[in-house]
C-alpha cells in the first residue's frame, strides 16, 4: 500500500493521520499515513530513509519547514515564495516541494466562512515563517490592500519589499502594530505566533470595520486569546485556523492522489472532538 506520513518534532498530537485516513476512506484510495518524529538534526536522514522504504509523501510541520525546502530538488512557485515546504511528493524525478497552507487558508476563508477576499482591505499580523507562506494565496484573491504589521517592523518591511513585485493591483503597505491606530480592515489574519504562549499581539483599538471577520491561524479548545481580543475590540465574526489545518491536508492529498477530498465531514468531525 503507499505509504505517506507526517514529519515533525513534537509529532505526538498531529490531526494530520486522522484527516488523512477520513480523505482516504472517503475517496477510496489505498494508502497508510503515518506520524514520523525526526531528530532534531536528522531530518534529511529520516526522509531518506523513509523514500528508500517506499514513502510516497511528506507533510512536514514544525520545525523542519525551512529544511524541507532547502531539501527539495524542485518547488512549487507558492513554495519558492513561501521559502518554507509543507508537502513533499517523491517520483522519479526526485523530491517535490509544495506549500499549501496558503491555499488552505484562502479556501477556508472564502468557502467554509463563505468570506470573499475579493476587493476587501485585509490586515496580516506577524513576519515570520506563518506569515510570509500565505502572502501571496492573498494576493492571489486580488484584495484592494494587504497590510503587514509586526512587532519588529523591520521584518514586514522585508517582506512588503520581497512581494512588492507580485501585489498586482493591490496596495501593499507594512507597519508596525503602534502605526495602525486609525485604520480599519475587513479581513484581520493572525500570523504571529503569541497565541502558543496563550497572548494575543498588542494591537490598538478600533481595528475593525462593519462585518469584519478576525481569523486566527491557530486553533485550540475554544477561542484563541486573539479570537477573545477581536470580539472585544468589534469583530462581526471570528474564526480560528482548525478549517486551515484540513484545507491545507485537502490540498496535499489532491497533490499525492488526484483526487480532492470533501473537506466538510472531517472537519466537523474534528470540531466535535477538540470541543
Ligand atoms: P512562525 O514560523 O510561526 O511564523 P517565527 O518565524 O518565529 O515563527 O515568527 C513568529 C512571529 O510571531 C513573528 O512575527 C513575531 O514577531 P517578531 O518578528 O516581532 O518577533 C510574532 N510574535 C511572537 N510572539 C508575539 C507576541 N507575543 N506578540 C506579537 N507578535 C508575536
Amino acid at each position: 500500500m503507499d505509504r505517506y506520513a507526517v514529519i515533525g518534532n513534537p509529532i505526538a498530537h498531529s490531526k494530520s493521520p486522522r484527516i488523512h485516513a477520513a480523505f482516504a476512506a472517503q475517496t477510496g484510495q489505498q494508502l497508510v499515513y503515518e506520524a514520523l518524529l525526526a531528530p532534531l538534526d536528522g531530518f534529511a536522514a529520516a526522509v531518506a530513509e523513509f523514500r528508500h522504504a517506499g514513502g510516497r509523501g511528506l507533510n512536514v510541520t514544525v520545525p523542519f519547514k525551512l529544511e524541507a525546502h532547502s531539501l527539495a530538488d524542485r518547488l512549487s512557485p507558492r513554495a519558492e515564495a513561501a521559502g518554507a515546504v509543507n508537502t513533499l511528493a517523491f517520483d522519479g524525478d526526485g523530491i517535490f516541494g509544495d506549500n499549501t497552507d496558503g491555499a488552505g487558508l484562502v479556501r477556508d476563508i472564502r468557502h467554509n466562512l463563505n468570506y470573499p477576499i475579493e476587493g476587501r482591505r485585509v490586515l496580516l499580523l506577524g513576519a515570520g515563517g506563518a506569515a510570509r507562506g500565505v502572502v501571496l494565496p492573498l494576493l492571489g484573491e486580488a484584495p484592494v490592500a494587504l497590510t503587514i504589521a509586526n512587532r519588529t517592523v523591520t521584518r514586514a518591511e522585508e517582506l512588503v519589499e520581497r512581494f512588492g513585485p507580485q501585489a498586482g493591483a493591490a496596495t501593499l503597505d507594512a507597519c508596525g502594530f503602534a502605526a495602525l491606530v486609525g485604520r480599519d480592515f475587513d479581513l484581520v489574519i493572525n500570523a504571529t505566533a503569541a497565541s502558543l504562549s496563550d497572548q494575543a499581539p498588542d494591537l490598538p483599538p478600533g481595528l475593525y470595520a462593519p462585518d469584519a471577520l478576525a481569523y486566527d491561524m491557530m486553533y485550540g479548545r475554544g477561542d484563541t486569546p486573539f479570537m477573545r481580543a477581536a470580539r472585544r475590540d468589534g469583530a462581526a465574526r471570528t474564526a480560528d485556523g482548525l478549517g486551515m489545518l484540513v484545507e491545507q491536508a485537502a490540498e496535499s492529498f489532491r497533490l499525492w492522489r488526484g483526487v480532492r477530498p470533501d473537506t466538510a465531514p472531517v472537519l466537523e468531525a474534528l470540531r466535535a472532538e477538540i470541543m
